[in-house]
């Protein structure tokens, strides 16, 4: 294939907007896949993102494509379709020319549209916007088209409609994308130069990474080397992505494809990293950066039997994952585990999920953490840390405010996008989350743009739930990373009779910890059964008791209905009470079932 006649685009859209559908009418229309109901979404691979209707790994094709007496070759390059991944959608980005951005005809322009029209603009990618779902009953082409031109500054002439289940004018998709899009400009005499845009795992055969050759060719035998880790690797295979992978003799620049060479894990071939040929180094693509988790938590077997079980599932999982962290943790109530950093709260949902799916462990999450950071002011713990400034990712570690200068807490800039009438209780919500506005707009006569500074903290659990249930479901949300700002933050404690839970212990903010703290004794009063004196349940901040409920005595006596009874009987009933104190986790003299830190810890 000639440079000349080569296509490398992305589709890109908010969840939902037709993104998979079209990418599956265009693997047919190519003859990549045959045409019948069950290859349906072939991108998407995952059983997770098939139950959710979201695509987290991006997978990539190769199309053939005839057009005007001439054959073309167009590299679909499939980015993930979530605000957690924003990072990995930039990188997939910039190995394309151009992008193909899908709005659907009756929701209009979304968050994530906006999001992902400014990656790609910043990029400087052609655009070419297509306005899917025309056979809807409610659908608005005209005000699509105006909202393009107004946020975008595209013509509404330049807008595709069509119907990607239906496939109307489909073909006039990959039309435009030969003419409009530029082909690589690459040059294959140039030494080796492929982007890392993407990566796997395969059991059998190591780290799978997807390139886009910028420079030169690659083959079997070629000696390359990482220019992030330095590792010098030999290629065992090169190939195309048709979407399954296709061996080749080689990988010319222009292409997009895949490559193994005995990598063994997922970080030595890393997103936004450069390949080039042993001894003929070349100016990496600047930019990289490792993927930065944002929410902590912690992870435990349910039953520590199970540990060695879970730890391999851990091991599996993030060989296919590096932005995944994993330190191992361990918790006088729960036991031994791991602290698991995620890019998002999406990001930990479905990583959890393909434990429990693809390797049917069952975990406990404890409630989720940002990485704070605490500038110190004690000289002992600055020697302690060797260093001023400290991120936290675990209350148990949370620095007491006298040793401190300064507490900071990410923040995050959000774009919300809504009809007008959801306004009002939106404003409400955000401001109850200690959000700043920042901005808003009006993007046609019925629809509001906003955009926000949020504390992470307050976004990470609740609240796009908060918003879509506030608002019918018609606002949506995207964000993304604005820094860190200083801050005000507590460790609150909770008390059984005057002795600390360790770990039920979190960090929040000064003006938020009446409101926690009340709830979780609240939570605890319903989870932690009678005993036989009177439980005080307390919240405090250091000495200070912020919150409290009581737990009345009662005289539990299992034994009392046994009275004359038959032996046998009481010495089941003893047993069994034996049994059950084992799961029993003691503080002071107060007596707590596991599984209530856990309903606590899971709802909070
Ligand atoms: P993510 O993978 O979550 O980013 O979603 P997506 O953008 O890939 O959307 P997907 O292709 O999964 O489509 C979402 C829903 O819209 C599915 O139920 C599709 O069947 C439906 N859909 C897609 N295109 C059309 C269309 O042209 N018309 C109609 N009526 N429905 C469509």
């Amino acid at each position: 294939f000639h440079v000349e006649n080569i296509r490398n685009f992305s589709i890109i859209a908010h969840v939902d907007h037709g993104k998979s559908t079209l990418a599956d009418r265009l693997l047919e229309i190519t003859g990549t896949i045959a045409k019948t109901d069950h290859n349906k979404q072939v991108l998407d691979k995952l059983q997770v993102e098939r139950e959710r209707g979201i695509t987290v790994k991006a997978q990539t094709a190769s199309l053939f494509y005839h057009y005007k007496g001439i054959y073309y070759l167009l590299n679909l390059i499939d980015t993930p379709g979530h605000v957690d991944f924003n990072y990995e959608v930039s990188r997939s980005l910039s190995a394309c020319q151009g992008v193909v951005l899908v709005v659907d005809a009756n929701e209009g322009i979304q968050a994530q549209t906006m999001a992902n029209f400014y990656l790609a603009f910043e990029a400087q990618l052609t655009i070419i916007p297509v306005i899917n779902k025309i056979d809807l009953k409610n659908a608005d082409p005209e005000r699509v088209e105006k909202q393009i031109e107004k946020l975008f500054d595209i013509s509404k002439d330049e807008c595709i409609r069509i119907s990607a289940k239906l496939g109307t004018s489909v073909d006039k998709v990959l039309q435009e994308v030969i003419e409009k899009i530029p082909p690589p400009s690459v040059n294959i005499s140039d030494p080796l130069k492929a982007l890392v845009f993407d990566s796997t795992f395969d059991h059998y055969r190591g780290v799978i990474a997807n390139i886009a050759l910028l420079g030169g060719e690659v083959q079997k035998g070629h000696k390359i080397v990482s220019a992030h880790t330095r590792k010098t690797y030999e290629v065992h295979e090169v190939g195309i992505l048709t979407p399954n992978e296709q061996p080749t003799q080689k990988l010319y620049a222009g292409q997009v494809g895949y490559l193994i060479a005995g990598m063994k894990e997922v970080t030595e071939a890393q997103i936004g990293d450069t390949l080039y040929l042993h001894k003929q180094p070349v100016e990496p693509l600047p930019g990289f950066k490792s993927a930065k988790p944002m929410v902590f938590a912690g992870m435990y077997p349910i039953d520590q039997s199970e540990y060695n079980n879970l730890k391999s599932a851990i091991e599996k999982l993030t060989l296919n994952d590096s932005s995944v962290t994993v330190v191992r943790d361990s918790s006088l109530a729960l036991g031994a585990g791991w602290r698991l950093g995620f890019l998002g709260l999406l990001h930990m949902e479905v990583f959890n999920q393909r434990l429990e799916q693809e390797y049917n462990a069952s975990v406990i999450l404890t409630t989720p953490t940002v990485p704070y950071k605490a500038k110190l002011s004690s000289a002992k713990l600055i020697k302690e840390y060797g260093k001023e400034e400290i991120t936290i990712i675990n209350p148990a570690e949370f620095p007491d405010k006298i040793s401190v200068s300064e507490y900071l807490e990410p923040i995050v800039l959000g774009t919300i996008l809504t009809p007008d009438e959801f306004m009002g209780k939106i404003i409400t919500l955000c401001q109850a989350r200690r959000a700043v506005q920042k901005d808003m707009v009006y993007i046609d006569d019925h629809r509001v743009m906003l955009k926000y500074i949020f504390p992470l903290n307050e976004i990470v659990v609740d609240f796009y739930d908060a918003l879509k249930s506030l608002s019918s479901g018609y606002a949506s949300f995207d964000y993304e990373d604005a820094g860190y700002q200083a801050t005000d933050l507590v460790k609150m404690s909770i008390l059984l009779n005057g002795n600390p839970v360790e770990e039920l212990g979190t960090i929040v903010h000064k003006d938020k910890a009446y409101a926690v703290g009340k709830a979780i004794c609240e939570r605890l009063k319903d989870a932690i059964p009678r005993q036989l004196f009177e439980i005080a349940i307390q919240a405090s901040l250091g000495s200070k008791i912020i919150a409290r409920e009581t737990l009345k005595a009662y005289k539990k006596d299992v034994l009392a209905k046994c009275y004359g009874g038959d032996i046998t009987r009481k010495m089941k009933l003893l047993k069994r009470q034996a049994e059950g104190k084992k799961k029993m986790r003691k503080i002071g003299k107060v007596e707590v079932p596991k599984d209530a830190f856990l309903n606590v810890l899971k709802r909070q």
